[in-house]
């Protein structure tokens, strides 16, 4: 009999999710084996939506932003009887080990799955990019070019109107996204939750700004920040005088993880299907599988779960330095 391993997606979707399955399914397949899709991430495991993939079955899906496997964040799936109940389900089907693509929940999800003894191997997925143990995971670098566009849009017509734009961004826990779309952006402000804000201080550099000429200014907020868009539209009306700039705001929102994943997603993510299919072939689980020093690279989770990717200070600096 073939060995038989499963794969889901689980948390929020990001673009090259599919990438990444296909690479599972085919590596897993020319290797031998079954491969089964599992339905809407845990919950899918719970209720035993499985189905035998083939290499067919994942054509034409590379280019293809979502999950065709469905995701969900799943609550039952916290608890021990969810996930005994998961277990179960693996067993009746005969899969000996499981793939799971996703972020940070996700992964201390399959974290709790491997240590109740079942073999877990775990693909750094997520367009927040705070896993520890990847660099970079798949779905941030289309998620960024997509917050880039909206800021180069939002660019023009803040010039036309002499307007600040204040433009949220995702990112509960994590300001990568804010980040690196300010840099690249080039923006005036960027709010992040690891650092706390002084909205004086960007009042100041707006009006800095419109005094020294500039037609437009941008903020990018992350959503988790002290002062995301919201706050910061409410601190800017008591100080309107004083702005120079009338103030709009735009918040993101899902269109960041709705795109068709580029070029480097789609190859960051067949490398980490692929590189967890081949961990499983060393006999390797209980690992999350990521990229470092553009090598593609297994952690244990007992070193990454509970913690979040730490702001990169010298960016921040970088984009302070910009503005
Ligand atoms: O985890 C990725 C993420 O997009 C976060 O940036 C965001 O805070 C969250 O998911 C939104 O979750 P949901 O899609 O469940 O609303």
């Amino acid at each position: 009999m073939n060995k038989s391993i499963a794969v889901l997606t689980s948390g929020g979707d990001a673009p090259g999710m599919n990438a990444a399955i296909r690479a599972v399914v085919r590596t897993g397949i020319k290797n031998g084996w079954d491969v089964y899709g599992v339905r809407n991430g845990y919950q899918g495991l719970i209720n035993g939506q499985f189905e035998r993939m083939t290499t067919r079955d994942v054509g034409g899906i590379l280019q293809r932003g979502g999950t065709i496997l469905g995701s969900a964040r799943c609550l039952e799936f916290t608890t021990v009887e969810g996930r005994a109940l998961a277990i179960r389900n693996l067993n009746q089907r005969g899969v000996e080990a499981l793939v799971v693509i996703g972020g940070n929940g996700s992964q201390t999800g399959a974290y709790e799955l491997n240590k109740m003894g079942f073999p877990v191997v775990g693909v750094a997925s997520t367009i927040d990019n705070d896993l520890v143990g990847s660099e970079i995971t798949i779905g941030v670098d289309t998620a960024l070019n997509i917050a880039l566009e909206a800021i180069d849009r939002l660019k023009t017509t803040a010039s036309s109107h002499q307007r600040a734009f204040i433009l949220e961004v995702m990112g509960r826990k994590c300001g990568y996204l804010a980040l690196t779309a300010g840099l690249a952006g080039g923006a005036e402000a960027i709010t992040v939750p690891e650092r706390e804000t002084d909205p004086e201080q960007i009042a100041e550099t707006l009006r800095m700004s419109y005094e020294h000429g500039k037609n437009h200014a941008l903020i990018v907020a992350a959503e988790g920040a002290d002062y995301n868009a919201a706050k910061l539209t409410e601190f800017f009306k008591e100080h309107r005088d004083r702005l120079g700039f009338s103030v709009r705001s735009t918040i993101l929102g899902h269109v960041q993880r709705g795109g068709e994943p580029g070029a480097s997603d789609r190859i960051l993510a067949s490398r980490l299907g692929c590189g967890a299919v081949q961990a499983l072939v060393r006999g390797e689980y209980g690992v999350l599988v990521g990229l470092n020093q553009n090598k593609v690279t297994t952690t244990p989770y007992e070193e990454i779960v509970g913690k979040t990717k730490e702001l990169d200070s010298d960016l921040f600096e970088l984009a302070r330095l910009l503005d």
